[in-house]
């Protein structure tokens, strides 16, 4: 067995200094081997090159790589278990990494691929655009490596000749080496309504009505496996409950053996228990966590699952692989590329200053930390547009909170934040109303259900709805001498995060938020501004509102009535905003 070739600290220059830790060394809970283990990526949409300005995600995909071999190595190599490595998804979009170049993910995806991942399947984005679709189509899904381990059992790929084909394999089968376990493996995509025109998603719930699912588990009886792996891009659980639904589907195809889902989508941690034999685990977003699931044994008549979800750092790495220099030769290479990628593409140029850290959700929308609330009151403000209406006495400027994908933290504001926090370009559009009508429409569009298309990346954890439902709590940690970060609540209870934090609460995030306007009749006009794409919502409500006052008594407004604001993007008076802060700064 060769060893593994570990090299010192060295080599790797980074723009960033190390940092100094504020916190004291918290006790990490450890993970509970079994006779299979696996550990979880999904949803890291283009975040391989680490978290610069947070100390508690400090790990890149290097860093990644060196963890992977030495785990291997201290835990599973020469004794009686298995380690399977798995990703559900959603590779681009959010990082500069993936998405300064053309098409998104070419140079992203290279690196992601260099882990050896056992179970690989796709989610909607990369599903958006033809190129992507292609990209990884071509490059992943079919490539010399892959093309054995690729997985998706609803998703079909339409190849030059406009023929359908799976994208990879409808399902594979895996013996493991150490305990050959033998393994089926499906995945599933959750009903995903807008693809390009280069791929097919069938429903889950429509496929496994298919004749082939039947075959397969007629072949595949309790005497020739031991357990159902399935990698999914869909949530554990979700208001439309699809995977419990896919689950009882599936039970009746596979009455007695243990399935395994991981699960992706809605970034969240999360750990559900379906049945005495089946789990779910869901790791997260971004390269934050790293997933770790056991099953020991798959069959035996009393099995037991094991879930940790592992702070994606070097501290952690380095405490659950046994380690004593985290860098193996080929991870200390991978950190190397990754950083001649990220110059290469200029993303650690340093463009502005974030002179305080702002949050999605954890803090209030009314907070003077609140990215929204900087958003409304400074930033949106300073939008010019076309339209110089004097008879106009005011505006409103409305945005969905989605727009907006992460946190912004203090520090550097580099070519990659922009990338990492308001991603989207847009363009204005407005309607001139009464200012009776224009305040309502943010009402209308916040009072109804969750719109996912304008929705905050930060859904809530249904597990928490369900744990509240059933009155159980997780305790509120708040412990100065700890990092604010994830306390996470499942179906194993609150000690699933393997490092322990203190608590963030979340608030309540709505689907839009606008800025104020001051001193304006009801009945004088506003100009009322906001995303194009969002026309067709803001045209609904307005009719609503409307009809409210005026009865069936007035013309429908459609979307043709909608004008051309003009202006800058909200991302760069997002840009010009951290510029200012750095001349500021001087
Ligand atoms: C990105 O990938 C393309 C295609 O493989 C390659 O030609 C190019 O050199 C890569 N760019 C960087 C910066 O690595
Ligand atoms: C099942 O296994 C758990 C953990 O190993 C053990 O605590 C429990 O007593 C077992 N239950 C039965 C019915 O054997
Ligand atoms: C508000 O509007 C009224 C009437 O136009 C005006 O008299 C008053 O000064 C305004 N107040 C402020 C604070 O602008
Ligand atoms: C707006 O209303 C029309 C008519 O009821 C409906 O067809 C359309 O889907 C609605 N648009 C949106 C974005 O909800
Ligand atoms: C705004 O005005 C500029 C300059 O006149 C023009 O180029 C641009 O097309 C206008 N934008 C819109 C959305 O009308
Ligand atoms: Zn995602
Ligand atoms: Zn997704």
């Amino acid at each position: 067995m060769k060893l593994l070739e570990i090299v010192a600290c060295v080599g790797v220059t980074t723009a960033f200094p190390t940092f100094f830790s504020l916190w004291k060394e918290p006790d990490l809970r450890g993970l509970q081997l079994g006779k299979i283990n696996f550990l979880h990526t999904t949803d890291t949409h283009g975040w391989l090159g680490s978290h610069l300005t947070q100390e508690d995600f400090d790990a890149d995909w290097g860093d990644f790589l060196s963890f992977v071999e030495i785990f291997q190595e201290n835990h599973i190599n020469g004794k009686n278990r298995d380690l399977l490595l798995v990703d559900t998804g959603d590779k681009r979009d959010g990082n500069g990494i993936s998405d300064a170049t053309s098409p998104v993910g070419l140079n992203s995806s290279q690196i992601f691929n260099e882990i050896d991942y056992d179970i690989l399947t796709l989610g909607n984005h990369e599903l958006y655009t033809p190129e992507g679709t292609c990209l990884e189509y071509y490059n992943t899904a079919i490539s010399e490596n892959f093309k054995d381990k690729y997985v998706s059992s609803n998703v079909e790929f339409i190849d030059d000749d406009n023929n359908a084909v799976p994208f990879g394999n409808k399902y594979i089968y895996i013996e493991t080496k150490n305990t050959k376990t033998r393994i089926l493996v499906l995945s599933f995509l959750f009903d995903f309504q807008r693809s390009n025109e280069r791929a097919v998603v069938t429903p889950a719930l429509e496929e496994l009505d298919k004749k082939w699912i039947k075959r397969l588990s007629e072949s595949y009886k309790m005497d020739r496996i031991d357990m159902v792996v399935v990698a999914g891009h869909i949530p554990p659980s979700d208001p439309d409950n699809e995977l419990r639904q896919v689950h009882d589907k599936l039970r009746s195809y596979f009455p007695d053996v243990v399935i395994q889902y991981f699960g992706g989508h809605s970034h969240i941690r999360d750990f559900v228990r379906f049945d005495e034999k089946a789990t779910c685990l869901q790791s997260g977003k971004f390269s934050e966590t790293l997933g770790f699931l056991s099953v020991d044994d798959p069959n035996s008549n009393n099995v037991t699952f094991s879930r940790r979800y592992i702070d994606f750092n070097k501290r952690s790495f380095r405490y659950h692989s046994n380690a004593k220099s985290l860098r193996t030769k080929k991870g200390a290479r991978l950190s190397k590329k990754i950083h001649k990628l990220r110059n290469e593409l200029s993303l650690n140029d340093v463009i502005g200053y974030i002179p305080q850290s702002y949050y999605l959700s954890a803090r209030p929308l009314d907070s003077p930390e609140n990215i929204y609330n900087l958003l409304t009151n400074v930033i949106l403000p300073n939008l010019v547009g076309n339209v110089t209406d004097d008879a106009v006495m005011g505006r409103l400027i409305m945005i969905n909170t989605g727009s907006v994908r992460y946190d912004l933290h203090e520090g550097k504001f580099t070519r990659d934040t922009t990338y990492n926090v308001i991603p989207f370009p847009n363009e204005w559009k407005y309607l001139t109303l009464p200012y009776k009508v224009a305040k309502l429409i943010e009402r209308v569009l916040n009072d109804g259900p969750i719109i996912y298309k304008f929705s905050s990346p930060e859904m809530l954890s249904y597990s928490s709805i369900r744990a509240a439902n059933k009155g159980f709590k997780c305790p509120f940690i708040d412990d100065p001498d700890l990092s604010e970060g994830f306390t996470t609540i499942d179906d194993d209870g609150c000690e699933g995060d393997d490092t322990p934090h203190r608590s963030q609460k979340r608030y309540h995030v709505p689907n839009v938020v606008q800025t104020k306007i001051n001193n304006v009749s009801d009945d004088s006009l506003v100009n009322f501004v906001f995303y194009e794409f969002m026309k067709g919502h803001v045209v609904n409500a307005t009719n609503e509102i409307m009809t409210r006052f005026y009865g069936s008594n007035f013309k429908k407004i459609t979307i043709s009535d909608t004008k051309n604001y003009g202006g800058k993007s909200t991302k760069t008076l997002f840009n010009e905003w951290a510029h200012n802060n750095l001349n500021d700064s001087i």
